[in-house]
């Protein structure tokens, strides 16, 4: 299993001491919440606050947007060169181009699904991108309780993914702990968003992530 810790549960005032925190700790990827205020209610960071985040991991980053205007948002992240940005689908008319312009710009693109979303409406899109991300909470904070329904619908996606793109990487994020990634692992997803568990792990941030792995 591969851990991209959230940074939304950092200590936002001494954030690059817990970004480097994470990378020392054994995570694959740094996990990014960017949100607009309008897509989700709630505001994070911009493209000044990800260049220090960037500057300080030494992990890849995975930015995860929740945003309305997912090009602009494409285009103001591109130059910090992340290893994948995700967009969600229920804010996106024209994915298939939106997933053309982040391959084209060096940077692999995702596709970001909200809990009701069925994963059957991305079938004709996983040819184009590296990985599916699979919101277990609603998108907007940190530090909410689990939706079991995203086991059932990792193992749909799973059988899609087989036909499609078997390249195509699983994703899930929000309220991921070390009981439900046990099942979430035996459903086929490849990695876990886990940001509270992580940062307020009562034997520290290494041994969170090495309970998830
Ligand atoms: C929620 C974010 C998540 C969140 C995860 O909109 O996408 O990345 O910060 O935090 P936990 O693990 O606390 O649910
Ligand atoms: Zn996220």
């Amino acid at each position: 299993m591969l851990v991209a810790p959230s940074i939304l549960s950092a200590d936002f005032g001494h954030l690059a001491r817990d970004v480097a925190a994470i990378c020392e700790g054994g995570c694959d990827l740094v996990h990014v919440d960017v949100m607009d205020g309008h897509f989700v209610p709630n505001l994070t960071i911009g493209p000044v606050v990800v260049e220090a985040v960037s500057k300080a991991a030494t992990k890849p980053l995975d930015i995860h947007l929740m945003v309305q205007n997912n090009s602009f948002f494409v285009e103001l992240f591109a130059p910090l060169k992340p290893e994948y940005i995700s967009f969600h689908i229920e804010e996106e008319k024209h994915p298939h181009r939106l997933t053309q312009k982040i391959r084209s710009l060096g940077i692999r693109p995702a596709i970001t699904l909200n809990p009701h979303t069925p994963p059957e409406i991305i079938e004709f899109l996983l040819e184009d991108v590296d990985m599916v991300l699979l919101m277990s909470v609603n998108p907007g904070f940190g530090g909410q309780s689990f939706i079991p329904s995203v086991i059932e619908k990792a193992k749909r996606l799973k059988v899609l993914i087989e036909k499609r793109n078997p390249n195509c990487l699983i994703e899930v994020d929000g309220g991921v702990n070390d009981v439900n990634v046990k099942e979430l692992a035996a459903a086929g997803v490849d990695i876990v968003v886990a940001g509270s568990f992580v940062y307020k792990h009562p034997d520290g941030i290494a041994k969170a992530i090495a309970e998830l792995k």
